[in-house]
C-alpha cells in the first residue's frame, strides 16, 4: 500500500479588504525623470510616484477594523491613561515582562535603555548590528561586538537558523574582557541586516544558561519576534505543535528585557517599548522616558496609538496572520528563485534580499551595485526597494569606505498591505531587469552626507 502523502494546502489571508488605497500608475517615462531628480537613491522619491513600496515593513503596515475602531477609544488624557493599562496588560499577556514603558518607536526604548545600562567602555555583544541599535549603544560609550554565526554572512549558506549566536565567540569575550564588562548581550529576532534570518530556541536557551552563570543580561530586540517564532515552529524539533503565541511568550521568557519597535511586528504605523523584570532598572527607566519622550504612561505615544498596539500585539501573534504573512514572503522568494534570481537564502522573515553582487557581476562594488539595481527596479515598473550594501555600512572613523561582504537590495513586504498579484507584479518586473542585466551601468556618488549617508546620498550613472 501507498503512503499517504498530505497535501500541502495554500495559505490564504485571514481578513477581507473594506477600504483601499488608490494608487498613481506611472510611464516609463515619469519614472526615469523621477529618479534622476532623486539623484538614484530611493529614499529620496516621493511616495506618490512609488507604485508598490516595499521600501519597508516599518509603520508601513494595514491595521484592521478592531485596531481603527481602537483609534476612537483613544484616552488622550495626560497622566494614566485607561490605554496605556491595556497596553501593560497586552505586553504582560503575550510576552511577559513585568514592567513596560511606552517609547514613540523603537529607538526610543534604544536609547533609554542604553543610556542605564551601558557604562563607558563596555562591551555590549549582538547577533549582527542595527544601525539605531548600535549608534545608542555607541553614543552611551559602549562598543558593539558581533557575536553572530559566521554562516550569517554568506547569502548561500542554508543554515535555518543564521540568527544564532556563537557562544564561543561570546566566551571569548567574556574571557578578554570580564563579565563586569558585559551589561548585557542584545539578541534580535529575525536578524534585519542578515536577511531576516532566525535565532533558534535551542540557542537562546544555551546562552541563557551561559549568561546566568555570568551575570549577564539578555536584552531582546523583539521587534520581529511573532516572526522568528514562525520559523522556530516551522524548523525546530519539539515546536511543531505549539502555537506562534507560546513561542514569542517562551522566546521572552529566556530574556531579561527587551526593546520594541511596534512599527513591525504589532501591526500599527507608529510606536514602541522597553519592557523588563528589574525593578530597579524599571524605575529609572520611568523617570528618564519623562526627559526624552513623555510622561511613563504615554512615552511619546497619543493614547490612541497605545490602543491600536494593544489590538496588534493580540493580532500579530496569531497562527493564521503568521501563516499568511510569512507565506507572502515566501511566495515572492520561491518565485524569484524559479526565475533563477539571486536572494538570500534560506528566504527571511520580512522580506526578500537580492544578491546585487551575483545579479550584476560585471560592477565592482564601489560602482554601488545594488544601489544601481534598486533605481533600475524602480524604473522599470514604480516598485520601490532599497539597498543594503555599501552605501548603507557608511566609512570607518579613518573615513576609508567598508566593503560589506553582503551587497543587497531589499525587498522588504508591509504586514497585510499587498496582493498575491502585487507579489507576480514583483517578481515579473525583476525578472525582466535580470534579463536585461548587461546593459545596466553603475553609478558614481556625487554627494555624501557625513551620517547614515543612504537615506541621502546622490548619484550619476556612469
Ligand atoms: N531594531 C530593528 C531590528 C529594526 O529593524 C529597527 C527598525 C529598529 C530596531 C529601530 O526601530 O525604527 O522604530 O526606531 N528598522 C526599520 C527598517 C527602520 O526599515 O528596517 P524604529
Amino acid at each position: 500500500m501507498k503512503a499517504k502523502v498530505a497535501k500541502k494546502r495554500s495559505w490564504a489571508e485571514p481578513y477581507k479588504i473594506k477600504m483601499v488605497e488608490l494608487l498613481k500608475m506611472t510611464t516609463k517615462e515619469q519614472r526615469k525623470k523621477a529618479i534622476v531628480e532623486a539623484g538614484y537613491n530611493t529614499f529620496l522619491l516621493k511616495s506618490e510616484d512609488v507604485y508598490i513600496d516595499l521600501l519597508t515593513d516599518s509603520g508601513t503596515n494595514a491595521m484592521s477594523d478592531q485596531q481603527w475602531a481602537g483609534l476612537m477609544l483613544g484616552d488622550e488624557a495626560y497622566a494614566g491613561s485607561k490605554n496605556f493599562y491595556h497596553l501593560d496588560d497586552a505586553v504582560k499577556k503575550y510576552y511577559g515582562y513585568k514592567y513596560m514603558i511606552p517609547t514613540h518607536q523603537g529607538r526610543g526604548a534604544e536609547n533609554i535603555l542604553s543610556k542605564i545600562l551601558i557604562k563607558q567602555g563596555d562591551v555590549i555583544p549582538g547577533n549582527m548590528y542595527f544601525t539605531t541599535t548600535r549608534l545608542h549603544q555607541e553614543l552611551a560609550g559602549g562598543n558593539f561586538v558581533d557575536v553572530i554565526i559566521d554562516e550569517a554572512h554568506d547569502s548561500t549558506n542554508l543554515h535555518p537558523f543564521k540568527g544564532n549566536i556563537d557562544l564561543k565567540k561570546v566566551e571569548a569575550l567574556i574571557k578578554k574582557h570580564g563579565s563586569k564588562k558585559i551589561p548585557y548581550i542584545c539578541v534580535a529576532t529575525t536578524v534585519n541586516m542578515a536577511g531576516g534570518q532566525p535565532i533558534s530556541m535551542e540557542n537562546l536557551k544555551a546562552l541563557r544558561k551561559l549568561t546566568k552563570a555570568h551575570g549577564i543580561k539578555i536584552i531582546l530586540d523583539m521587534t520581529r519576534v511573532a516572526e522568528n517564532a514562525y520559523f522556530i515552529k516551522e524548523r525546530e524539533k519539539g515546536y511543531e505543535n505549539k502555537s506562534i503565541a507560546a513561542i514569542v511568550k517562551e522566546t521572552c521568557s529566556y530574556t531579561d528585557g527587551a526593546t520594541m519597535s511596534a512599527k513591525k511586528d504589532a501591526l500599527v504605523n507608529i510606536g514602541g517599548f522597553l519592557a523588563i523584570n528589574d525593578k530597579d532598572v524599571y524605575e529609572e527607566a520611568s523617570n528618564m522616558v519623562v526627559v526624552y519622550e513623555g510622561l511613563h504612561t504615554y512615552g511619546g505615544l497619543a493614547g490612541r496609538d497605545m490602543e491600536a498596539m494593544a489590538i496588534g500585539i493580540g493580532e500579530s501573534v496569531s497562527d493564521e496572520h503568521m501563516n499568511a504573512r510569512i507565506g507572502q514572503v515566501l511566495y515572492l522568494g520561491e518565485k524569484l528563485k524559479e526565475a533563477g534570481i539571486p536572494i538570500v537564502e534560506p528566504i527571511g522573515g520580512h522580506g526578500i534580499f537580492i544578491d546585487a553582487k551575483r545579479f550584476l557581476p560585471h560592477l565592482k562594488q564601489d560602482q554601488f551595485p545594488a544601489q544601481v539595481l534598486a533605481a533600475e527596479i524602480f524604473i522599470d515598473s514604480g516598485v520601490r526597494t532599497m539597498e543594503r550594501g555599501i552605501v548603507s555600512a557608511g566609512r570607518n572613523s579613518k573615513g576609508e569606505n567598508y566593503y560589506p561582504e553582503l551587497e543587497l537590495v531589499r525587498l522588504t513586504i508591509p504586514r497585510r498591505v499587498y496582493t498575491q498579484a502585487h507579489m507576480d507584479v514583483i517578481a515579473e518586473s525583476i525578472e525582466n531587469v535580470y534579463e536585461n542585466r548587461n546593459k545596466i551601468k553603475g553609478l558614481k556618488m556625487v554627494y555624501e552626507p557625513k551620517y547614515l549617508r543612504f537615506f541621502q546620498a546622490k548619484f550619476r550613472k556612469l
